[in-house]
């Protein structure tokens, strides 16, 4: 972690836990972090009701060729999120090939090869895909296989049911208590033992060099960034345009291109770009003021590991300030087990009993809470009746408050036509929400939305009002910057052009496919053999969000009748009509090019539209050839198998 304090040497986990002492090492497969809170979460509710040494621990930082050397009077977690086409997370890739290798081998010879290991394991998935929570589901079958000992039942978590934290909550008890039987752990009344330690820095101010001000990395700060740029280090890229595609009363899309020449960055037409947010000021100072920290905002502080295993998550010295603008994920609801965790610091008696009530009980909570979509800020507020609560520990903060994290943009330009231009399409998010003063705003849009607004000299800093400090107030950055990173992803065009493809898009799930037609158009200048190119985009309304109307006109003046744009305007007439209803117009045809090996792909929403797709496409297959829809499904499921079906979807 390249914010942070570097992982100890030694990838060996045996040597790893005997060192620092630990008998319960929580392993995370995470790719936007909830796997890893949940992690952190597991290593201190064990810590502090039974007792147990934990650590939490990055699956990539270790190896596991002799996870049967592991002490039979420890346990091993493991928390898997399954990702995108049942993939395991970026950090989980080696430990999966691993595990679940044919020829998996290890360096003793005990016999089953792991019988001495006690496993713990929750998954996070997603039941809208269709290789739900095939990661843990795998590791949990391979580790049965080579006779290891499972402690309690492997959970699942389901994020499409938007049950995942309450999944989370009830599988944990019982697991907590097979553990404690299993290891003779007495559970005691739970302390609070911080991980960290925060010493005022009375020699500092907040213009001393060396204190880290938010900059998205230190290094940027000493002139000195250098790559590999990546989920750990983002390339502070500047922007080259931004504009915004449209623009309606509470709705707009933005377009952006960054620029990546500056960096040794590359991507593929097909890959993500992952873009670093910053927390919007008002939200900033609400958190500081009910937790009463907004006297002493920009003290200086260093953050402690209190034990070698916890990884301090920023840059420190530091400044109270910087690390909640930064660092933290202040604007997302809050978990039920966070609130259970801040009774205790509670600033009277009245506000404890409700915060204790709010933790406890799941029904109160949603009615109180969760419908009301509420943050930290907001939770505190209504709970202490704006009483400021004095008594927090910020290591609390530090510890249970998610970390900020980058979001993902399918990118929608071509590499052959822009190898060093990163384009972005992302839609503003602004909700109007019941029981909400004001709409709920996306964190990284409505960041991405002040840089447009900043870059473009607009006088508000956002229609709404939103002001930001962009990349610390010691940003030596001409013009407008945006940290990111580029993630490699599996959503690719065939590799020869004459074949025939269909492109499923509707919103901003047309990004990548803007991406695909300017690459098509791109070869057929270069007078390549392009085969036919049929994009479905669907939208409320012609005159309201149609995206690069005019630039489908340019690409059609190229491609010819190579290229074909279905669209389907949602709002436009009486009935809806979406993207697979005029799929189901064009069965035949659509049934005739994938006979021709024509290669089908689906972009953006994976909780409807991308199921619905899929089943419409079985229902074509099946009433032109003849076959049940059973068969139909199971030939669409080998489509996928062999990437002739791709998706590139979010929820
Ligand atoms: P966030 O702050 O993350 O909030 C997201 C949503 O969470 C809100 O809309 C809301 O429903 C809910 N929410 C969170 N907190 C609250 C609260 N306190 N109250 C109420 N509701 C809340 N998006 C695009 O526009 N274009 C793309 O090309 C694109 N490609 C993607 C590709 C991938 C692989 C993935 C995973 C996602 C992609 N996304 C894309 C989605 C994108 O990553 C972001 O999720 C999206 O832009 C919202 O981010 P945000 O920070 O603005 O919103
Ligand atoms: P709607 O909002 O009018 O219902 C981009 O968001 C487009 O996708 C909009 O036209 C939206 O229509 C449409 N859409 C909403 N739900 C959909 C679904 N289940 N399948 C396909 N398109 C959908």
């Amino acid at each position: 972690n390249a914010n942070g304090v570097k992982a100890g040497k030694t990838r060996n986990i045996v040597e790893k836990l005997e060192e620092s002492g630990k008998n319960c090492i929580i392993f995370y497969g995470s790719q936007t972090g909830t796997a890893e809170d949940y992690a952190s979460r597991l290593a201190k509710e064990g810590k502090s009701r039974f007792g147990l040494e934990t650590m939490v621990a990055d699956l990539e930082d270790f190896d596991f060729d002799n996870l049967d050397a592991v002490p039979s009077d420890k346990v091993v977690m493991f928390v898997l999120a399954t990702y995108g086409e049942g993939e395991p997370t970026d950090n989980a890739v080696d430990f999966y090939e691993f595990i679940s290798g044919e020829d998996v081998s290890f360096s003793g010879d005990n016999d089953p090869p792991l019988d001495n290991l006690n496993y713990v394991a929750f998954g996070l998935g997603n039941n809208t895909y269709e290789h739900y929570n095939s990661m843990v589901r795998n590791v949990n079958k391979a580790l049965e296989k080579l006779g290891a000992h499972r402690i309690g039942d492997a959970g699942e978590g389901d994020d499409g049911a938007g049950t995942m934290e309450e999944d989370f909550l009830a599988w944990k008890d019982p697991m907590w208590a097979a553990l404690a039987s299993k290891m003779g752990l007495e559970e005691r009344e739970a302390v609070y033992e911080p991980v960290f330690s925060i010493v005022e820095r009375e020699g500092l101010t907040k213009d001393s060099p060396e204190v880290y001000l938010g900059e998205p990395n230190k290094m940027h700060l000493e002139g000195t960034a250098k790559g590999p740029f990546n989920a750990h280090n983002p390339y502070i890229a500047p922007i080259a345009e931004s504009r915004e595609l449209f623009s309606v009363k509470d709705r707009n899309c933005l377009h952006m291109e960054v620029d990546i020449s500056g960096s040794n960055l590359s991507y593929q037409t097909g890959d993500h770009i992952a873009v670093w947010p910053t927390n919007p000021g008002q939200e900033v100072d609400r958190f500081m003021d009910i937790l009463d920290l907004t006297h002493k905002r920009d003290n200086v502080i260093s953050v402690k590991p209190l034990e070698p295993t916890a990884k301090v998550p920023f840059p420190t010295p530091t400044t109270y300030d910087a690390i909640v603008r930064y660092h933290l994920e202040i604007c997302s609801p809050v978990s039920r087990q966070f609130v259970a965790t801040l009774a205790s610091f509670a600033p009277d008696d009245e506000s404890k009993a409700e915060m204790t009530r709010l933790g406890g009980d799941k029904e109160y909570f949603h009615e109180k809470i969760s419908v009301h979509h509420l943050n930290i800020a907001g939770v505190l507020k209504t709970v202490s009746k704006g009483k400021k609560w004095t008594n927090v520990p910020f290591s609390v903060l530090i510890e249970s408050v998610t970390k900020l994290q980058p979001r993902y943009y399918s990118i929608s330009s071509s590499s052959l036509v822009q190898p060093k231009k990163i384009s972005i399409t992302a839609v503003v998010e602004a909700q109007e929400l019941p029981g909400r003063e004001e709409p709920f705003r996306g964190v990284a849009t409505n960041y991405l939305l002040a840089l447009k607004q900043k870059q473009n000299g607009d006088p508000n800093p956002t229609p709404f009002g939103a002001t930001y400090e962009i990349m610390g107030p010691r940003n030596k950055y001409d013009g407008i910057h945006v940290p990111v990173h580029v993630r490699h992803s599996n959503f690719k065009l065939p590799s020869d052009p004459s074949k025939p493809i269909i492109l499923i898009g509707p919103g901003t799930g047309v990004a990548p496919f803007r991406a695909f037609v300017q690459e098509r158009a791109q070869q057929a200048k270069n007078g390549e053999n392009v085969g036919k190119t049929i994009l479905f985009f669907g939208c409320r309304r012609r005159s309201e969000d149609y995206l690069y109307e005019q630039e489908w006109d340019e690409y059609k003046k190229v491609l010819g009748d190579k290229f074909e744009l279905v669209t389907a305007f949602s709002r436009e007439g009486s009935k809806k009509v979406y993207v697979q209803h005029r799929l189901k117009e064009r069965s035949k045809e659509i049934n005739e090019l994938l006979e021709k090996k024509a290669y089908f792909y689906v972009c953006g929403d994976a909780a409807n539209m991308a199921r619905e797709v899929n089943s419409v496409l079985s229902q074509i297959l099946a009433e032109n050839r003849g076959i049940t829809e059973a068969k139909a499904e199971e030939i669409v499921k080998n489509m996928r198998a062999a990437n002739q079906y791709q998706e590139d979807v979010w929820s």
